[in-house]
């Protein structure tokens, strides 16, 4: 190992990274679309069981085998092993991870991208520069390739900056700053007509879409991509986090943190596409689903801002500021992955890991604006439907099988004196060997055969 490792300065330093990491695009448009089309409050509660009873055992694993460790996914992977085969499964899971890892950040960053353009068109419609506006509003190959590769640039110079005086500084700014615009922008939407039905949408549950394989199959997946799991991100985070800190505690935040979020931008958001279909805003795609995804953010939303006149540019700015936060404290944890394994094992500089590894992300991005048709889709599905889920389901092997119980009670007792009495102790093992196990390959069997 090369340079001293970096670690978190405070509690609150890490649950702003931990959340600022889980809080992303994943949360804002991800999960109140995903809510809206799937039986509204029935995705909801479905949503909140998965989150508590799968994803939260399995980010804890991450951040126990990451403290435990104090080192990069592969080097934690091995650390664990006891014999040859289960060391090189560790090592191909690791790299996995990181490929995989680096995928979602490529086309995040091109998402992240557009967020950053239409920042910048409202402010270019507040100062009346409306030629630029509208360049920065319309789709094309030098818009997309340019705020994809500023926002590369963006991340990487977080990161390069350190553990502490990078990722932790700038999410311990950007994360409460959400909070203040997403709730500030709810209040402004609550005030317009239709928001009520939007809220109904939400709300009111459709009860006979509980039991519906594909509601189950959105939202698990939901959960997985908004806890940052299965790549190494929660694994490397937890590596950085003092040994006096108590983890089970800290995991329980990360993820009421993450699901607050979630479930309070569905209180902006479906409001939003009610009060813009109120106005004569069409939010249904030619399918007859809820317009979902990248198209929601960049067509239905930009439509409602304008109609606003005067309000709505700030408005828009608002929205776009927001989205482009929660959007650069989720990169950030993405690009830490494979630096921080380069920097362990390689003995490079962050820097110039960062730069390096920052630099070919931005090219495979670049490859997906080039070839958007044929590649964001299929990247998106294969690094967040197939990859992810599957390393999430060998993560909790290795923490249910692999290592053994002393081995993680010890781990835990450290900053939680009198653990093994408690009821996590009591009831997390059990989870981490066979629930998640069987929970995450019987969705995944779903998918692959429905
Ligand atoms: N959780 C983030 C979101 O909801 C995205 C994210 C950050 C992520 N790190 C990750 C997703 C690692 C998968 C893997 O938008």
């Amino acid at each position: 190992m090369s340079a001293p490792r970096g670690e978190f300065s405070s509690r609150f330093g890490f649950l702003m990274a931990a959340s600022g990491s889980a809080v992303g695009l994943g949360n804002i448009w991800g999960f109140p679309t995903n809510a809206a089309s799937n039986g509204g409050a029935a995705f909801l509660f479905t949503y909140l069981i998965l989150a508590f009873a799968l994803a939260y055992p399995a980010l804890m694993a991450e951040l126990i085998i990451g403290r435990h460790a104090k080192a990069n996914a592969v080097t934690a992977l091995r650390g664990l092993s006891t014999s040859p085969a289960s060391r090189a499964l560790g090592t191909t899971v690791g790299f996995a991870g990181m490929i995989t890892v680096s995928f979602i950040l490529s086309f995040y960053a091109i998402v992240s991208g557009w967020m950053m353009a239409y920042m910048l068109a409202a402010g270019a419609d507040i100062v009346g520069a409306n030629a630029l506006s509208s360049w920065l509003q319309t789709p094309g190959l030098t818009r997309d390739s340019l705020f994809t590769v500023v926002f590369m640039m963006l991340t990487i110079a977080v990161v390069v900056a350190g553990v502490k005086h990078g990722i932790e500084k700038w999410a311990s700014r950007l994360m409460p700053s959400l909070v203040v615009i997403l709730v500030a922008l709810i209040a402004y939407v609550m005030t317009l007509d239709g928001a009520m039905d939007g809220l109904r949408l939400y709300l009111v549950p459709d009860f006979s879409r509980v039991a519906d394989t594909g509601l189950l199959l959105s939202a698990m997946g939901q959960a997985f991509f908004s806890l940052s799991l299965g790549v190494g991100t929660m694994l490397i985070y937890g590596s950085y986090i003092s040994k006096r800190e108590n983890l089970p505690a800290l995991g329980g935040m990360v993820t009421l943190l993450d699901i607050a979020i979630a479930v309070t931008a569905g209180l902006l958001i479906l409001p939003a596409m009610m009060v813009a279909l109120n106005n004569g805003i069409q939010i249904y795609d030619d399918q007859g689903g809820l317009v979902a995804g990248p198209g929601l953010i960049i067509a239905v939303l930009p439509a409602l801002f304008e109609q606003m006149g005067g309000a709505g540019m700030l408005v828009a700015l608002a929205f776009f500021v927001l989205m482009t936060i929660a959007s650069l404290t989720s990169s950030i944890s993405m690009l830490e992955v494979p630096l921080s394994y380069l920097v362990e094992t390689r003995s490079v500089s962050r820097r110039k890991a960062g730069v390096v590894l920052g630099a070919g992300i931005a090219v495979i991005s670049l490859i997906i604006v080039f070839n958007f048709n044929v590649l964001f889709d299929l990247v998106v599905s294969l690094t967040t439907e197939y990859s992810q889920p599957l390393l999430g389901f060998f993560f909790a092997i290795f923490a249910g099988w692999i290592w053994n119980r002393n081995g993680i009670l010890t781990e835990i007792k450290q900053g939680c004196e009198g653990a093994e009495y408690g009821l996590f102790w009591r009831i997390w093992p059990f989870y981490i060997r066979f629930i998640c196990p069987l929970a995450i390959l019987a969705v995944y069997v779903q998918m692959l055969f429905a």
